[in-house]
């Protein structure tokens, strides 16, 4: 047996939700480094942990041999200069999401993991849940036929993370003063892709266009008022900018359309799953709160066989044929782990790829592609909805299949 993947977090708080999935997989990938810049959480890892090596600073980590790769679960402004140094010291990567916020930091990030030996992978873990991979394998079954439409949305009341303990402004609280756009748009986007033909290295098609419209932030200031009162400075007009609800609809090259919703300050409960998926002979709902199913409807197999009578079923009541081969295998496992299984995924494939050199599940460009949805549709909502095209991050890869690989081409 190969010795595991000795691997350090980055970042110790979301970094600690992928304990249960690390300690699933400890024959494989062992926890070595704990990096964060509060001294305080490297030494509440240690204390349950007293083997890990601590850093406090990141540099540090990347210059000693405590790991060979790094899972960056830092704020997300951070994630795509810490993967291209990482990259760039040899360390593979499991970045949290998003990857990147500009359009320049998404090609430095494509260019450093082509440049590196080692692997590049978006830790996406809305892909892997348990009715999102159904739904994937009774695509690539055929069961929708072709598929044209989808919808993906996070929706989830993030205000109170705004501040920390002692009521500063977050990293989060930061986000929310930018300019109005889709500022977290993988975990809607990346199961909607994959559905649409969209991701992987033979995807059969590519996201192309973007339009975004936002609406007015008024619901991280009413939180404010609430909670500190109109003389705190976060509650003056304008001090929050990026839009309650950045709607963005995503056009792919084959013609499909993606409406890809963000909303982190709306007050409402969270459901975790917010999609819809409209093929030629089936359609799809997510289910809208815990407990509830998430429904299908199948020409020819649903209930009702006019137009009018037809029924919507449980998604479950099709698992016995169509559930995805991995949730059968190792639902029990994942299903243990956090974010309904995906964590647990994530690692799994992120140590296929770095010991087998299999395809990262969510590869460099598809990352790239994903979180240039926040540029662009900022770019959009700027210019009044006007459509920004999404480069095609993939093209010198794909060209570099054929032929020697050219100088950097930035062009699409
Ligand atoms: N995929 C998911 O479902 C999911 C869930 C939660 C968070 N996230 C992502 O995980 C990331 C972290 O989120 P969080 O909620 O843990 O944030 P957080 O602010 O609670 O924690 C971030 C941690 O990173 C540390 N840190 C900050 N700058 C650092 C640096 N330069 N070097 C080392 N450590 C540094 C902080 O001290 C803190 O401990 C974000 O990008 C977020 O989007 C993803």
């Amino acid at each position: 047996m190969a010795t595991p993947i000795r691997t350090a977090v980055v970042g110790g708080h979301r970094g600690g939700g992928y304990g249960r999935a690390l300690q699933a997989l400890s024959d494989q990938i062992a926890l070595t480094a704990i990096c964060d810049r509060d001294e305080d959480v490297i030494r509440s890892w240690q204390e349950g942990s007293p083997h890990l090596k601590g850093f406090s600073r990141y540099e540090e980590l990347l210059a000693s041999d405590a790991c060979d790769a790094v899972l960056l679960a830092t704020p997300m402004h951070l994630h795509a200069e810490q993967a291209i140094a990482a990259l760039a010291a040899g360390k593979h990567v499991l970045s949290e999401v998003i990857a990147a916020t500009t359009l320049e930091e998404c090609w430095a990030l494509v260019e450093a993991a082509e440049r590196s030996p080692a692997v590049y992978m978006l830790a996406e873990n809305y892909t892997y849940m348990r009715p999102n991979m159904m739904v994937r394998h009774m695509v690539e079954r055929g069961v929708f036929g072709a598929v044209s439409y989808a919808e993906g949305a996070y929706i989830h009341d993030c205000r109170p993370l705004m501040f920390d303990t002692q009521d500063r402004l977050t990293w989060r609280g930061e986000l929310g003063r930018g300019e109005p756009c889709n500022h977290y748009p993988t975990h809607s986007l990346g199961p909607v892709a994959q559905w649409l033909g969209c991701a992987g290295q033979n995807a059969p098609d590519r996201l192309a266009e973007v339009v975004c419209f936002v609406t007015p932030d008024r619901a991280r200031r009413a939180y404010v008022l609430e909670r500190y009162g109109e003389t705190h400075p976060a509650a003056a007009p304008g001090f929050f900018n990026r839009g309650d609800s950045g709607c963005t609809l995503v056009r792919t090259n084959g013609g499909s359309v993606a409406y890809v919703r963000v909303d982190s300050s709306s007050p409402r409960p969270h459901n975790m799953t917010h999609y819809v998926l409209q093929g030629l002979k089936a359609a799809y709902l997510s289910a809208r709160r815990k407990g509830e199913d998430p429904l299908i409807w199948i020409q020819g197999r649903s209930p009702g066989e006019r137009i009018g009578a037809e029924e919507w079923e449980s998604l479950w009541d099709y698992a016995a044929e169509y559930e995805h081969p991995r949730w059968r295998a190792k639902g029990a496992i994942a299903g243990e782990a956090g974010h309904g299984g995906g964590d647990y995924f994530i690692i799994e494939d992120f140590v296929d790829a770095v010991r087998n050199r299999t395809p990262p599940a969510v590869d460099v460009y598809d990352a790239a592609a994903w979180s240039s949805v926040f540029p662009l549709s900022l770019a959009s909502a700027r210019e009044g909805g006007r459509p920004q095209r999404i480069p095609d991050f993939r093209k010198r890869a794909r060209r570099a299949m054929v032929v020697q690989i050219e100088p950097t081409d930035r062009t699409d």
